[in-house]
């Protein structure tokens, strides 16, 4: 089984390079943010709790987190692997997919750190909030996720070298430049 974790900021080109590692190596994708969201359109429960932390730009709690994707994953049949799009985004994240997978007789095969100058990724984010109206794509909302980035989700990237899953991206460049770079961390594995 391919268990990649796609990570970095927002706007770092997560959710664009993983549409193309799924089409490539035809696994499974996750992404947590897409789930929520398809959650707050259909007016759930579970997708009014999500909202409202979403436009803050704060993260959702992790138990809630946890169980949902553990809930994605086992939903998967004959699944070749699962590209994590979004998740983990904390420490406690980390661990609880580290043992959800353990328990399935699994395991991370490699974190991908796309990183991208933040200058950038705001760029990348106001246009898109432009184009497509993504709720939390304003530039005062953009700055709590980036605020949040640093302080909750970045430690992960320690956290996987100490794994010895850690591969850096440089998330600066064509998207098939990118993609061509991940394509030859992920063959070596
Ligand atoms: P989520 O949906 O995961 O958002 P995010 O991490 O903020 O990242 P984005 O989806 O905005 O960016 P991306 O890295 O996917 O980049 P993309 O490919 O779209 O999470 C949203 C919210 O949900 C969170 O704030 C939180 O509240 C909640 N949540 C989700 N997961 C959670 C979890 N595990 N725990 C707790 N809460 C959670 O690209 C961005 C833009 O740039 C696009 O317009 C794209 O076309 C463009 N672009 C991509 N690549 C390039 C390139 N190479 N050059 C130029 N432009 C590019
Ligand atoms: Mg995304």
């Amino acid at each position: 089984m391919l268990n990649i974790v796609i990570f970095g900021a927002p706007g770092s080109g997560k959710g664009t390079q993983s549409e193309r590692i799924v089409e490539k190596y035809k696994i499974n994708h996750i992404s947590t943010g897409d789930v929520l969201r398809a959650e707050i359109k259909n007016g759930t429960e579970l997708g009014k709790t999500a909202k409202g932390y979403i436009d803050q730009g704060q993260l959702i709690p992790d138990e809630l987190m946890i169980d949902i994707l553990a809930s994605v994953f086992d939903s998967f049949k004959d699944s070749k692997g699962v590209i994590f799009d979004g998740f983990p985004r904390t420490i406690a994240q980390a661990e609880a997919l580290k043992n959800m997978l353990v328990e399935r007789g699994q395991d991370v095969s490699v974190m991908l750190d796309l990183e991208v100058p933040e200058d950038e990724l705001m760029t990348r984010l106001i246009k898109r909030g432009k184009d497509s109206g993504r709720a939390d794509d304003n530039e005062e909302t953009i700055k709590k996720r980036l605020t949040v980035y640093h302080s909750q989700t970045a430690p992960l990237i320690d956290w996987y070298k100490g794994e010895k899953k850690y591969q850096h991206i440089n998330g600066l460049g064509t998207m098939d430049g990118i993609f061509a770079d991940i394509c030859k961390a992920v063959d070596s594995i």
